[in-house]
């Protein structure tokens, strides 16, 4: 089952270009998305909402985020997002024209359906009539899938590596077809927006296997983190989720303690981290955020951290030799661009396990599916 690769984890990195054409197979057309992608009931259980709740776990929970920033910048959708297990004990307010979507790669995180049961035994109490539950899943025939009005099944494959990330990818495509339905539904998305980012999605298995092309380039960088204690992962917009995500696998494969922030946040305590002994890796695509991305890694630059920066053909940043820059894309679009600058990251991960020789696809004290508290 391995083929050439060496590890899951590694197969499953280079399975995302036919991930998403899977997942995109037969849910759009030249120009649109399919409303029935989502089930039978998707329009009329889709009108009847006024927000969306997310609630998932990990890596899940930062597709989540991810889709936050979609929902309420491209189609005015109010979103929360929230971690299944804090969700589930805090006694949270639910009001009723609620949309809530699970978002699991194994459907049987217990936390997460236990959140989706919360929700609906509440939506009864309260007699609400407008809560609707949709599932993005990978697995079928699933716990969560079962509790679900709806059901949105990425086509990933099997996903055995503990460490995920075809699935992560693959619920960010799900998430960015549920916000054009719901975008078209509420009529808060244009026609030609639509087109736009169904053109965005068909180019997505090019673009990844662009970026996966600069493995060696990524594999050289991984050797300045194989002595190091900490790492600091640094994004603005969406691609602060995608830092959490890239902080998120590096802890889990290589051990190393790795923290992201909103790059706007450095001042207001991380920075006092930053030294010499420091690895920062930083998110840069060109986007409206990019000037103040940049000024806010000069101030790292300017004390000694050691910077990677990760940019697109036209990000365009400029090294004085202090700090590296690696150009991993060509520009990229609003949804396409946290997808593919993930995939970088995901690559720095596994390399830098590789070098500290720990277990990849088997992390000390974890489990692929977390079917208890
Ligand atoms: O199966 P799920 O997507 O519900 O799993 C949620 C998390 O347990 C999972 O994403 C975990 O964080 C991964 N090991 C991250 O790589």
């Amino acid at each position: 089952e391995l083929g050439n690769h060496r590890h899951f984890m590694h197969k499953e990195i280079f399975d995302q270009p036919q991930a998403v054409i899977d997942t995109l197979q037969g849910r759009i057309t030249d120009k649109e998305v399919i409303t029935e992608a989502f089930g039978f009931q998707a329009a009329e259980l889709f009108d009847q909402i006024k927000q969306v709740q997310i609630v998932a776990c990990g890596t899940s929970y930062h597709a989540g985020l991810v889709a936050k920033y979609w929902l309420e910048d491209i189609i005015r959708l109010p979103c929360q997002v929230e971690v299944a297990s804090e969700y589930r004990y805090r006694n949270p307010v639910l009001q009723d024209h609620t949309l809530v979507v699970s978002l699991s790669q194994s459907g049987e995180t217990a936390d997460t359906l236990a959140a989706l049961q919360l929700i609906k035994q509440r939506a009864q109490q309260l007699d609400f009539k407008h809560i609707a539950s949709l599932c993005i899943c990978n697995v079928a025939e699933s716990s969560l899938t079962r509790e679900s009005d709806m059901t949105f099944l990425t086509h990933a494959g099997p996903e055995i590596g503990v460490a995920s990330t075809k699935a992560f990818t693959t619920q960010l495509v799900a998430l960015a077809l549920l916000m054009m339905v719901l975008g078209k539904r509420h009529k808060t998305l244009s026609v030609k927006r639509e087109a736009a980012i169904v053109a965005g999605l068909k180019k997505l298995p090019g673009l990844i296997q662009n970026a996966l092309t600069h493995e060696a380039a990524i594999q050289q960088l991984a050797n300045s983190f194989a002595d190091k204690h900490n790492a600091l992962f640094l994004g603005r917009g969406t691609m602060y989720p995608i830092a959490l995500e890239g902080a998120l696998k590096l802890k889990e494969i290589s051990y190393i303690h790795a923290e992201a922030y909103p790059a706007g946040e450095l001042k207001h305590g991380p920075l006092a981290l930053v030294d010499e002994m420091i690895p920062v890796v930083a998110i840069a695509p060109h986007d409206d955020l990019l000037e103040k991305l940049k000024s806010n890694l000069q101030e790292v630059n300017a004390r000694g951290g050691q910077m990677i920066v990760f940019e697109d053909e036209a990000s365009n940043i400029q090294s004085d030799g202090s700090f590296k820059v690696l150009k991993t894309t060509s520009n990229v679009g609003r949804i396409t661009a946290p997808i593919t600058f993930n995939i970088p990251l995901q690559l720095l991960a596994y390399h830098v396990a590789l070098i500290r020789g720990t277990d990849v696809d088997q992390p000390r004290n974890l489990a692929k599916s977390v079917t208890v508290e």
